[in-house]
C-alpha cells in the first residue's frame, strides 16, 4: 500500500510522465512509497471536440476553463476515493514552502491509509472562478505567471515525496539539507579531488574532528533570502 497517491488530471500528461518515471520519483513508486495516476481532462470534455474551456462573460482576452469537465473529472476521482483533497497549483494561491511539503510529507507518514491528493492542473488563461468551490489547497509557486499547472504540480509531488522516509538514500539527507531548520540553506559541500584549479578544500573538512566541523558547517549555512 503507498503511503501517497497523486492523481494528477491534465491535458498534458506527456509533459509530466517522463519526470515521474526517473530518479527519485521513479524510485519512490518502485519501491511502493508513492503512485501517480493520470486522468486525461480532454476525456470530460463538452461536445463533438472535447472542448474544455471557452471564453470569459463580460469580455476580455484567451479562454477560460469550464466548469463541467473539471467537476466531472475530479468528482470521478472522488467516486472511488471520497477522502481525495484537491490541489490547485494557481498563481494566487498559497505560497508552497519547506514548511508546507513537510506537513504534507508528515500527514501521508503518520496515516494508516495512503493520503491522496488530486492535483488539478489548469492550462490556457484561467479557469472559472466557480471551479474553486471544489479546491481544498490554492498554492501558488512564486510570483510569476506560467502557462499551466504541470510544472507546479511536478515541484509539489517532488518536495513531498523526497520527505517520506525510505525514498532518499542517506537516512539524514532530507534532515540536514537546505530549509529543513528554518531558513537556513545547506552548508558548502566538497568532494575529491582536494585542490581543482587551485581551489582547495577547507582543511577543517580533512580533520576528522567532527565537534569541529560541525561547528564549521553551522557557521557557514547560508541563510535564505
Ligand atoms: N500557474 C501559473 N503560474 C503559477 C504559479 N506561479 N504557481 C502555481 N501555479 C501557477
Amino acid at each position: 500500500m503507498p503511503k501517497i497517491k497523486f492523481t494528477i488530471i491534465t491535458l498534458f500528461r506527456e509533459a509530466l510522465e517522463p519526470y515521474l518515471k526517473t530518479s527519485m520519483m521513479w524510485k519512490a513508486t518502485d519501491k511502493g512509497i508513492a503512485q501517480f495516476d493520470f486522468v486525461d481532462l480532454r476525456e470530460f470534455g463538452l461536445g463533438p471536440h472535447k472542448s474544455v474551456d471557452d471564453t470569459p462573460y463580460g469580455g476580455g482576452d484567451g479562454m477560460l476553463l469550464r466548469c463541467e469537465p473539471v467537476f466531472n473529472a475530479i468528482e470521478s476521482v472522488k467516486e472511488k476515493d471520497p477522502s481525495a483533497k484537491v490541489i490547485l497549483p494557481t498563481p494566487v494561491g498559497e505560497i508552497w514552502n519547506q514548511e508546507t511539503a513537510r506537513s504534507f510529507a508528515t500527514a501521508a507518514e503518520s496515516s494508516d491509509k495512503p493520503i491522496h491528493y488530486i492535483i488539478l492542473c489548469p492550462h490556457y488563461e484561467g479557469y472559472d472562478e466557480r471551479i474553486l468551490s471544489i479546491v481544498d489547497f490554492k498554492v501558488s509557486l512564486g510570483k510569476y505567471v506560467l502557462t499551466g499547472g504541470e510544472l507546479p504540480a511536478l515541484i509539489i509531488i517532488d518536495s513531498v515525496v523526497r520527505l517520506i522516509s525510505g525514498v532518499l538514500g542517506g537516512e539524514n539527507s532530507a534532515i540536514i539539507e537546505s530549509f529543513s531548520e528554518g531558513d537556513n540553506l545547506e552548508y558548502p559541500q566538497y568532494t575529491k579531488p582536494f585542490d581543482f584549479r587551485g581551489m582547495t578544500v577547507p582543511e577543517i573538512l580533512l580533520s576528522g574532528n567532527h565537534g569541529e566541523i560541525d561547528k564549521w558547517r553551522k557557521e557557514h549555512s547560508k541563510k535564505a533570502n
